[in-house]
């Protein structure tokens, strides 16, 4: 009935986020937020059947501050607890719109902390069959953005830049990764070495040839062309996976999630991939592809129908197995 989001934009000067400031942020902004979202929503208190919140995994401060808070919910209003994934929550961010996939489905979820393809059965019954070895496609194109120099979180400024790109001017390698699993490391490894050699070889070597003055000249000449490239890269690792995965299943209903399912080109690419291979492809609306409430609701929603709730005892973990 609301989806309603605080920003933290304290983490912009220090080029990523600082857990402690984090926390700090999140006991600021925890009851102005819930206040908003039921105003929003038009609704009070006492009529939300349920509290469901995000258990897992995380950074542990914040994921505290909502956890404790849900619990005081929870015990003031009598209503039950219920506990969410994280990332089960992205996959369950393509059932909070029409239309939606039938089950079994595969999701592509892509997000700064993960990368995965899961196969999704029922609301409450889903596994992970591939996922990355190393950095996730998020933290690829975050890391990528630093070593152009962007500010962070690079990934949205990837996306901008490469809209004017040509993605087959530079070829960064592909990695050969058996079955279902994806790596990005070696991506970022190679982006490192081209840069640092001013673009001058397409070699990946590790030969620092290029003056500080001649690498900031070449990344400012060529930003696009390198933005749509490392895209198109990021983007082939990603869809050669999943294409396999569809095979190996025969499941044909496949949907992307989190935070990187926000990228033009990822999207574009899956719907013209989708449209090739005979998918049904689904992509949430924008503002449920990153972080967001909405999708940790549609969770706790079907959770709560499968009678799936905790008592006062359940603890935030940072990590969390399926
Ligand atoms: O799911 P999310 O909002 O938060 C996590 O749980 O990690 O994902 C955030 C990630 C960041 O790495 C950010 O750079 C990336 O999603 N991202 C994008 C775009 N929008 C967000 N990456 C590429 N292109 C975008 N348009
Ligand atoms: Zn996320």
């Amino acid at each position: 009935m609301s989806n309603f989001i605080a920003n933290q934009t304290v983490h912009e000067q220090y080029g990523g986020v600082v857990p402690e400031l984090a926390s700090r942020a999140h006991m600021q902004h925890i009851v102005p937020v819930v206040d908003a979202a039921l105003k929003k929503a038009g609704i009070s208190l006492s009529e939300v059947d349920a509290i469901g919140f995000t258990q897992a995994p995380g950074l542990i401060g914040s994921l505290l501050v909502g956890g404790q808070f849900a619990k005081s919910l929870s015990l003031a209003l009598n209503k039950p607890l219920i506990p969410v994934h994280h990332m089960q929550a992205h996959v369950l961010a393509n059932l909070i719109d029409d239309p939606k996939p039938d089950f079994p489905f595969l999701c592509l979820t892509v997000s700064g902390g993960h990368t995965q393809i899961v196969l999704c059965e029922s609301p409450t019954s889903m596994k992970v069959i591939g996922e990355t070895i190393d950095d996730a496609a998020g933290e690829a194109f975050d890391k990528s953005a630093k070593l152009l120099g962007l500010p962070y979180p690079g990934g949205p400024l990837i996306d901008k830049y490469a809209k004017d790109g040509n993605p087959d001017r530079f070829k960064f390698p592909e990695p050969k990764i058996e079955g279902l699993n994806f790596s990005f490391s070696g991506l970022k490894t190679s982006i490192l070495y081209f840069l640092q050699n001013a673009g001058k070889s397409n070699l990946y070597k590790e030969e620092f040839t290029a003056t500080e003055e001649e690498r900031t000249t070449f990344i400012r000449e060529n930003l696009a062309d390198i933005c749509a490239s490392i895209q198109q890269r990021i983007i082939s690792i990603l869809l050669n996976k999943l294409k396999k995965a569809a095979l190996e299943t025969g499941i044909t209903h496949i949907c992307l999630a989190g935070g990187v399912s926000a990228n033009s080109g990822l999207r574009s690419t899956f719907e013209k991939t989708g449209a090739e291979l005979g998918w049904k492809t689904f992509i949430p609306a924008f503002q449920y592809c990153t972080d967001n409430a909405g999708m940790i609701a549609i969770t706790a929603y079907y959770k709560f129908l499968a009678g799936q709730t905790a008592d006062l005892g359940v603890s935030s973990s940072a990590r969390a197995e399926w």
